[in-house]
């Protein structure tokens, strides 16, 4: 029987094929139960060392609607982060304040720190380029619900490879579904090593190309990724891939679709994709940001207890 109770959400790793989709159901059934009282006298500390809008907002929101409590920071410059306290002081204190951690942060292995340090769950709101579990959630979310299935979809990752830890959790999660994948970038941002010999292992057809022309027409889903500029070690690096894509409508007609397209984006965008893209039926990431309601609704009702 699955029971995501009092367990940490580190990595999507860490989720089997029927847990997934068990989180998926819950959230469909939960998507227009809102203003109740399932997690009153709960409290969430959303923790978040770097910046947000929709992650954390959108948790903030799932735990009010159903009735709990929110304390926590946007930003770490008024805390005792900037006296030099460590995370892991910080969470053993935070512990005592609330019953469950949602934490950002730029270090990649940040949550499980924290996870190995208290006694109540964690869940990982992003660890650097590592993993960003709940943002897969609600992606597969949006691709089962316009696409009306997960099973044996073709998808284009598209930018940045490297650092897009979203990719990098979306990528394994779709494995679980038979997925064909085309990983489109400049050689610089490529998906590393581990990751894709990872998919392979795991019997997923890979397909590594710098360009979407010609590869277009196959996909069932394009998801568009930022360069992530917060994260490379030099800045010359980053001007070398700056608006190295820029996806439109024009060039999607140019190269041509397959029927039923859809295009994902994680967000924010910044010029990697085009608002041409935003009227069309194929652009379904307004959507997909708003579908962190409902999946992250399933996931603190699931992890506090609140549902079986
Ligand atoms: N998709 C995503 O993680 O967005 P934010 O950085 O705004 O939370």
């Amino acid at each position: 029987m699955v029971s995501f109770k009092q367990r940490n959400i580190i990595s999507i790793r860490h989720f089997n094929k029927e847990e997934l989709l068990y989180i998926l159901d819950l959230a469909s059934r939960m998507d227009h139960m809102d203003h109740t009282d399932m997690l009153k006298g709960k409290v969430l500390a959303s923790l978040f060392f770097e910046p947000s809008t929709r992650t954390r907002l959108s948790f903030e929101s799932a735990m009010k609607r159903l009735g709990g409590m929110v304390i926590g920071f946007a930003e770490p410059g008024g805390t005792s982060t900037a006296k030099g306290e460590s995370l892991s002081d910080s969470a053993k204190i935070i512990e005592g304040y609330c019953d469950i951690i949602v934490l950002r942060h730029y270090l990649e292995g940040s949550a499980q720190l924290a996870a190995d340090v208290v006694k109540i769950p964690v869940i990982n709101a992003g660890d650097g380029a590592n993993q960003h579990p709940t943002q897969t959630f609600l992606d597969l979310y949006t691709i089962q619900k316009t696409k009306g299935t997960l099973e044996g979809i073709t998808i284009g990752f598209l930018g940045d490879l490297k650092y897009g830890r979203t990719v990098h959790s979306l990528a394994y999660a779709l494995a679980y579904f038979g997925a064909e994948m085309y990983f489109i970038s400049p050689p610089s941002l490529r998906l590393p090593a581990d990751f894709l010999e990872t998919l392979k292992d795991r019997k997923v057809k890979c397909h590594e190309n710098e360009s979407l022309m010609g590869i277009s027409k196959r996909l069932d889903v394009i998801y568009c990724t930022r360069i992530q500029k917060e994260r490379f070690a030099d800045p010359i690096e980053f001007e070398k891939v700056r608006g190295i894509y820029r996806l439109s409508k024009t060039m999607l007609e140019e190269f041509g679709i397959k029927d039923g397209l859809k295009v994902l984006h994680p967000l924010p965008r910044v010029d990697e994709m085009d608002d041409s893209l935003d009227a069309t039926d194929f652009a379904v990431y307004f959507h997909q940001a708003r579908n962190g309601i409902p999946i992250r609704k399933a996931l603190l009702a699931a992890v506090l207890g609140a549902v079986e």
